[in-house]
């Protein structure tokens, strides 16, 4: 039976995986934690405690105590928010792996580790469109730089100390449960807000960059299916390219007015507009079809369907 720690549970993944995985390990096999609160249906169908992950020795202790076996490590300082602060970014976002890796390396009950990349390990340099899993990777965002160092250390720990550590580079994900967290793709959560609130939306990027995205369902899969998988079945060992979709805001403007007409959409790029550009446009995800199976089910319709429903549901209209 598997005990499962989830650090950064509050979040915009967290709120969701913690779920899936209750589903399918039992409510009280897997343990929500958080610097802060998590959503009340978290809180109150399973274990749930405040942790420090930058608190190592808390950590390590919590980790025997409750004989975890595999850990899901979310906790980080996005893109957005990073550039504001990039010295504490780097130090929560280094750290944070670090306290992890180690911890994995000295627990033996610790089989199995996850811990999110990001399509912010690409830089200018890179081939921005269908961008491959192994190709030019010069990020020039604090946050990048500190999601590609944690690709290195990780696969360091799988070679030198056979830590089964896995990892995917996500795309921008789209989700209606939390907020997003600070992150250059957060205009595609938000304007799913506006659109419902007030009907139209000021987007920081502009009308024609292009991202990959992915609906939160479908990452919220992916990670179980890659956390699932026999470990031979594991080549990559720093981050799974994974794709989604791909759309600008523009397009994406276009499909909410197939369901709202009126929806009014103005551009004033901000800071992040220079983080988007450089990243990759889309992505190709054949090693993660090949090696585990990945397999995305929402194109923008179906993720603009349920973002709009969920939405609606939660203002309760
Ligand atoms: P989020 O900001 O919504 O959630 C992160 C959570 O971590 C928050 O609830 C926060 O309170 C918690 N946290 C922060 N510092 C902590 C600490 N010291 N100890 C314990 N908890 C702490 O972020 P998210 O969108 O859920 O992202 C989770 C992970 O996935 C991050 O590593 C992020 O870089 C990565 N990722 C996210 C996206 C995306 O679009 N959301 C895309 C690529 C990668
Ligand atoms: N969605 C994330 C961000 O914009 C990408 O890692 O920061």
């Amino acid at each position: 039976m598997e005990r499962i720690l989830v650090i950064g549970a509050a979040g915009q993944i967290g709120s969701e995986l913690v779920t899936a995985l209750r589903t399918l390990h039992g409510n009280e096999n897997v343990f929500a934690t958080d610097l802060r609160e998590v959503p009340k249906d978290i809180k109150e169908a399973g274990p749930f405690a405040i942790l420090d992950v930058m608190d190592d020795k808390r950590l390590i202790h919590y980790v025997i105590r409750h004989k975890i076996t595999q850990i899901y490590h979310l906790a980080a300082v996005l893109s957005g928010n990073a550039e504001k602060l990039p010295l504490q970014a780097w130090h929560i976002n280094m750290q944070s792996l670090l306290n992890i890796l180690d911890l994995a390396k000295e627990v033996e009950d610790v089989k199995k580790i996850f811990w999110p990349s990001s399509i912010a390990v690409f830089g200018p340099t890179t081939p921005q469109k269908n961008t491959p899993q192994l190709t030019i990777t010069e990020p020039s965002t604090v946050y990048g730089i500190s999601k590609l160092a944690g690709e290195r250390w990780c696969e360091y720990f799988y070679k030198r100390y056979n830590v089964d550590v896995r990892s995917i580079r996500y795309p921008g994900l789209i989700s209606y449960k939390t907020e997003a967290g600070g992150g250059t793709t957060d205009y595609a959560v938000e304007i799913f807000y506006e659109a419902v609130k007030s009907g139209k939306y000021n987007c920081f990027l502009s009308e024609n960059t292009a991202l990959p995205m992915m609906f939160m369902e479908d990452a919220v899969n992916a990670t179980i299916k890659l956390m699932e998988s026999p470990k031979e079945k594991i080549l990559v060992h720093s981050g799974y390219n994974v794709g989604g979709i791909s759309f600008t805001p523009k397009q994406l403007a276009e499909e909410i007015k197939t369901h709202i007409p009126n929806f009014k959409i103005s551009y004033q790029p901000d800071f992040r507009q220079a983080i988007a550009d450089s990243w990759p446009q889309s992505i190709d995800d054949t090693q993660a079809q090949t090696d585990w199976g990945l397999e995305t089910k929402h194109d923008i319709k179906a993720m603009t369907n349920k973002m709009l429903q969920g939405v609606k549901q939660k203002f309760n209209q």
